[in-house]
């Protein structure tokens, strides 16, 4: 378990967060290798409770190096947050490292993506407006701005110089004031101040540590249901999640990652717009939403909630290869009398049990199987035989689903409840 990639399984907010915590106590290295402060990744461990949006899960092992990845696209403004609020709580920022070659959410990313937003009408992303978008569609048209260029302020202006009119176009077709130059440059100066020595060519590091055996976890953000060429497009994010985008964003052969770790909600819940098969919008969906406390950690937006897929599981895993599950919640259906998981989908009086591309997707009915539920709790259940029967036989068939071996279950928000298998 050398390299490990820990990545999402479904829609996003799978426990990642959580996973990557207990993991990074034996780890040596965390990298995030794409998205940005869209993610909120909680961690509930010995120093409180954390939302994090771009500081890699591994803060807390102040031995572990932890690096935001070329993949990422970062904003310097929420990152100082972050890093405050951390600091504030005691938590040592000294092994933060950022990629140069990571891009930059500037300003106007984070005002285009609400613009955008507004401008699609009834046909939203729900997005989180944090410009993630806007950010990599930049980065895609190479007129992006990367974090080491906040450290080479003349090269910077040129670059802004190049880019600023046309997003002043675009801002003016909208309505809005234009964008002033030389305050993006001295906001960019004030970023370099503050974020600059920790800028560097993060490569040799990621590479020395890979050669010399160190233990590096990769760390996904989102869901691969979210990802941009296999997630439900349009309703996804601007970068690929799935373990093929680790390799590109962390700067390594995917040849090298050894283990996937796909992080498997006991349940299944998503947050923004597009097709959610199994999502329950009656008393049962509010329920597992009131017990689960499913609300988005970056936009406080009620996530949708709804029984666990086992169609858009098998995808996952061959997408990313995964070598072992964690299931996380599972004390989430505690009380439930009977679970369903979704085994196939009705498409036009047809059959199916593949994930159809978006437009079908969204005709899709989900085919259940019943489940006895167990009705006591897990919370304090630290070892297989801890749990009960029924719980047992749910996680057995998940497996089986997913083709993979379940190896961590996680039965409380905090880093100690979890079973190890
Ligand atoms: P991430 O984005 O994949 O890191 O996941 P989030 O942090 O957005 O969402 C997971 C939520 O579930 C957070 O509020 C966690 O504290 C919580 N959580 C994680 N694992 C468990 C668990 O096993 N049981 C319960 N009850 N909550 C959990
Ligand atoms: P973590 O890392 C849940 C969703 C948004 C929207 C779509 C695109 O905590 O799993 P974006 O802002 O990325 O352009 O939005 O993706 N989304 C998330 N949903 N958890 C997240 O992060 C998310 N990040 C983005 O709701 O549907
Ligand atoms: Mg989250």
């Amino acid at each position: 378990m050398t390299v490990t990639a820990i990545v999402g399984a479904q829609w996003g907010d799978e426990g990642k967060g959580r996973i990557v915590d207990y993991l990074a106590q034996r780890a040596e290295m965390v990298i995030r290798f794409q998205g940005g402060d869209n993610a909120g990744h909680t961690v509930v461990n010995e120093h409180g409770t954390f939302r994090l949006h771009l500081v890699p899960s591994g803060i807390f092992n102040p031995t572990t190096r932890c690096i935001i990845g070329a993949g990422a696209v970062v904003n310097p403004d929420t990152l100082l947050e972050e890093m405050a609020e951390l600091a504030r709580a005691g938590i040592s920022l000294d092994n933060l490292w950022l990629s140069e070659r990571a891009q930059v959410v500037m300003p106007y990313h984070r005002l285009l993506d609400g613009l955008e937003e507004s401008a699609r009408g009834g046909q939203q992303i729900g997005t989180t407006k944090r410009g993630i978008g806007p950010a990599y569609a930049d980065k895609a048209a190479r007129t992006g701005i990367r974090l080491g260029d906040l450290t080479r302020p003349y090269y910077l202006a040129g670059r802004l110089a190049q880019a600023l009119p046309q997003k002043n176009l675009t801002l003016q077709h909208f309505g809005q004031p234009p964008l002033v130059l030389d305050d993006i440059v001295a906001q960019a100066t004030a970023w370099s101040e503050t974020l600059g020595p920790r800028i560097v060519d993060t490569l040799p590091m990621v590479r020395d540590a890979v050669r010399s055996g160190q233990k590096v976890l990769l760390e996904g953000q989102l869901g691969v249901m979210r990802d941009l060429d296999w997630g439900t497009y349009p309703y996804v994010t601007s970068s690929n999640p799935i373990a093929g985008g680790a390799g590109a964003g962390a700067g390594l052969p995917p040849s090298v990652i050894s283990d996937v770790v796909g992080v498997v909600k006991a349940d299944c819940t998503a947050v923004g717009a597009g097709p959610f098969p199994t999502e329950l919008t009656d008393e049962v969906g509010a329920q597992l939403r009131q017990v689960g406390q499913e609300y988005g950690a970056t936009t406080g937006r009620p996530r949708r909630c709804g029984w666990l897929d086992g169609v858009a599981l098998p995808y996952a895993t061959w997408l990313n290869g995964f070598t072992a599950l964690a299931i996380t919640k599972l004390d989430v259906l505690d009380e439930l009398a009977e679970l369903k998981i979704c085994t196939g989908y009705r498409l036009d009086g047809q059959v199916v049990q593949r994930v159809p591309d978006t437009p079908d997707y969204e005709r899709c009915e989900p085919i259940y199987e019943t489940w006895a539920g167990w009705q006591t709790s897990t919370r304090a259940a630290r070892s297989w035989r801890d749990l009960p029967w029924q719980a047992q036989a749910y996680l057995r068939r998940i497996e089986a689903l997913a083709g993979v071996p379940i190896r961590y279950i996680s039965v409380g928000p905090e880093r100690e409840q979890l079973v190890v298998i």
